[in-house]
């Protein structure tokens, strides 16, 4: 008999390495629901890290590389290798609240669905509880969090990704802190005597949030965004909808520190959808002599007011998932150099012969011979890309060789401005500044990208992104636009200003009209200047657009003629933009704040097309 009762639930928690009774009592509830064999308490110790980790290699989950220190291969079921959106579900108890971008099942609903999925779901396995804190346990607003999960991969992730472990349970117990319930199962329970297999998950699969509860219930996947839950789940979700209530952000953004050669320092948050340049921008060297770029966070940043009345971010993670393909010594060697650190976990990469991982971009020339992410044998004459496009690694952030060492500053950095921007082959110039706080709202309200290359001449398609926060806002789209609006109107705010950049836009040869990657540290110069108000801009209907020589394109092969075309703003593409802009709007319906359709009335004013 390996399932558990509620005696053995007892018994097992007798050796528990705490006597908090909220924790005690919301594990117990779980091993209760999910029957698991026995139950591990992550204390964030090399030893344990080093029993789970030969666990993984021994059950044929990882694979030990050679090529690269203390680093693990992952491959993941073909099934089993993205954020799920249309299995997301935000469960408030209105269902207004979840508003127009979200899917919504009532909540007592959703949990008899979870109740019935979870009933057994570790059995034949062992419940790992990881207690975790995001950002630091010394912040003035502490965040923790408990998971629970069966995935000992999801345990050495969350060791990388969060602050988890003894330090995060001893400061929930010396606080007598709340913590976020964090619930996850793969959803593959085994009976007596039944084979594992190397990547267990489920067909079915439930991502769910429960905003007034502050809970998290994930069943059914192993991987990144589904199961660590502390990055997408809590940090954006579930802490975007705590900041709705509390008056602060929390932002799908990375976190830049920027000093000129006079020794000044700016830092600066920017938004850009995923695969649109985050971790790019976050670790950029500059080409520009004299300046300074160091990372802070590539991924997700919580701001909130100080007393000074400025915005505050701090990076509430420990690590760095990014996307594996495209990240080279070409275009981010900052990357490279923090994964040949060591400490990582690949996961559905390809493996070369000699016991390394390799993926698209990685390197210019490809490897003769490599073992895909599917483990089928591949050459570079394959038809199929040797890694997943949405392939990761898995990186301590200490790694970074660039890090701030505000990196451990426990309430964050002064932010000076904010960067909105996405992927647009037109209309969209290289950078413009918004000319006030509510236009740059309306600016970040209607963030665009191009999701599929477009047919030649043809304008790719477009979906709207607010924010870059689409798939991770944890309440109404129309409520969190309001809160941007509503942070503006704070007392005694010293508020950022907001940019809107573009790195993608084309030229009539379809070629990029601006270098992009290290060269974006000259926008990063203007961008400092104008906050420092040292550099020139005239008026543009889209706000302040760089003065003739205020953009810095010394050294660069580059000509006036094409930084016009890359900061032009062309009536005729703003025609087709505005109708599209409405038809946004309208999709989000009576939830769109009054202030933000005034913007589009007054952008049309200014752009003469009234
Ligand atoms: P998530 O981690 O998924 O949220 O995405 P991210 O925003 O961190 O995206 P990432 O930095 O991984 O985006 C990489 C993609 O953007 C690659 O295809 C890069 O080639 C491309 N990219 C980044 N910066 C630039 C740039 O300045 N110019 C151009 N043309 N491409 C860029
Ligand atoms: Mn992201
Ligand atoms: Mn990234």
């Amino acid at each position: 008999m390996t399932v558990l009762d509620h005696d053995v639930v007892a018994d097992q928690l007798k050796n528990a390495p705490t006597k908090n009774e909220k924790v005690l009592s919301f594990v117990s509830r779980i091993a209760t629901l999910t029957t698991p064999d026995e139950i591990v308490w992550i204390d964030g110790s090399e030893g344990q890290r080093d029993l789970i980790t030969q666990q993984l290699v021994d059950a044929g989950t990882l694979v030990r590389l050679t090529g690269t220190k203390d680093s693990y291969y992952a491959a993941s079921d073909p099934e089993d290798v993205a954020r799920v959106e249309d299995r997301t579900y935000i469960c408030s108890v209105d269902e207004k609240d979840a508003g127009a971008l979200n899917n919504w099942v009532a909540p007592a609903e959703m949990k008899e669905t979870l109740n019935g999925l979870f009933d057994g779901s570790m059995r034949g396995r062992t419940m790992y509880v990881i207690p975790f804190v995001m950002g630091l346990a010394e912040a003035d607003q502490p965040m923790f969090g408990i998971e629970v999960t069966d995935s000992p991969y999801v345990v050495l992730s969350m060791l990388i990704m969060a602050r988890s472990g003894k330090y995060a349970l001893d400061a929930i117990d010396a606080q007598d802190a709340d913590f976020v319930e964090c619930v996850h199962s793969v959803g593959a329970p085994l009976a007596e005597g039944e084979a594992d297999v190397a990547w267990p998950n489920n067909s079915t699969k439930y991502i769910t949030h429960f905003p007034e509860e502050r809970s998290i219930w994930s069943f059914g996947s192993g991987y990144g965004g589904n199961a660590l839950l502390g990055k997408k789940c809590y940090a954006l979700r579930i802490a975007s909808a705590i900041a709705h209530d509390e008056g602060w952000l929390a932002e799908h953004m990375l976190i830049l520190k920027l000093t000129n050669p006079e020794g000044q320092v700016k830092y600066i948050a920017a938004a850009f959808p995923s695969a649109c340049g985050k971790t790019n921008l976050a670790m950029i060297e500059p080409t520009i002599p004299g300046w300074k770029a160091e990372t802070l966070g590539d991924d997700i940043a919580w701001m909130r007011f100080g007393e000074d009345g400025q915005l505050y971010a701090v990076n509430p993670e420990f690590g760095l998932f990014g996307v594996a393909p495209g990240t080279g010594y070409s275009t981010n060697p900052t990357a490279m150099h923090a994964i040949e650190a060591g400490g990582n976990i690949f996961t559905n990469v390809a493996l070369t012969d000699d016991g390394d991982v390799w993926w698209e971009g990685k390197t210019d020339e490809k490897p003769a011979h490599l073992t895909d992410w599917r483990g089928n044998d591949w050459t570079p004459d394959s038809e199929t890309p040797a890694a997943h496009p949405n392939s990761r690694f898995c990186t301590p952030i200490a790694n970074v060789p660039t890090l701030a060492p505000e990196w451990q500053n426990p309430n964050g950095v002064p932010i000076s401005a904010i960067l909105f921007g996405g992927r647009r082959k037109t209309t969209m110039p290289l950078v413009t500044e918004t000319r006030d706080w509510n236009h740059g709202v309306f600016m970040g309200s209607v963030l665009s990208s191009e999701t599929t290359a477009a047919a030649t001449g043809a304008v790719g398609v477009v979906r709207r992104d607010p924010m870059a926060m689409r798939p991770f806002i944890g309440y109404n789209v129309g409520d969190y636009l309001q809160h941007w609006l509503n942070i503006g109107q704070t007392e005694g705010a010293k508020l950022p200003k907001i940019f809107y950049v573009n790195w993608f836009r084309r030229d009539d040869d379809n070629s990029f009209l601006w270098p992009g990657f290290s060269e974006n540290s000259r926008v990063l110069k203007w961008v400092f200047e104008r906050v420092a108000g040292t550099a020139d801009a005239v008026e543009s209907p889209l706000g302040f657009t760089p003065a003739e020589g205020a953009l810095d394109t010394e050294g660069l092969d580059f000509t006036a003629e094409q930084l016009r075309k890359a900061l032009a703003i062309k009536p005729e593409e703003w025609e087709a933009e505005l109708a599209s802009i409405e038809e946004w709007y309208a999709e989000l319906g009576d939830s769109v704040p009054a202030e933000l359709r005034a913007e589009v009335d007054s952008l049309r004013e200014r752009l003469g097309l009234a």
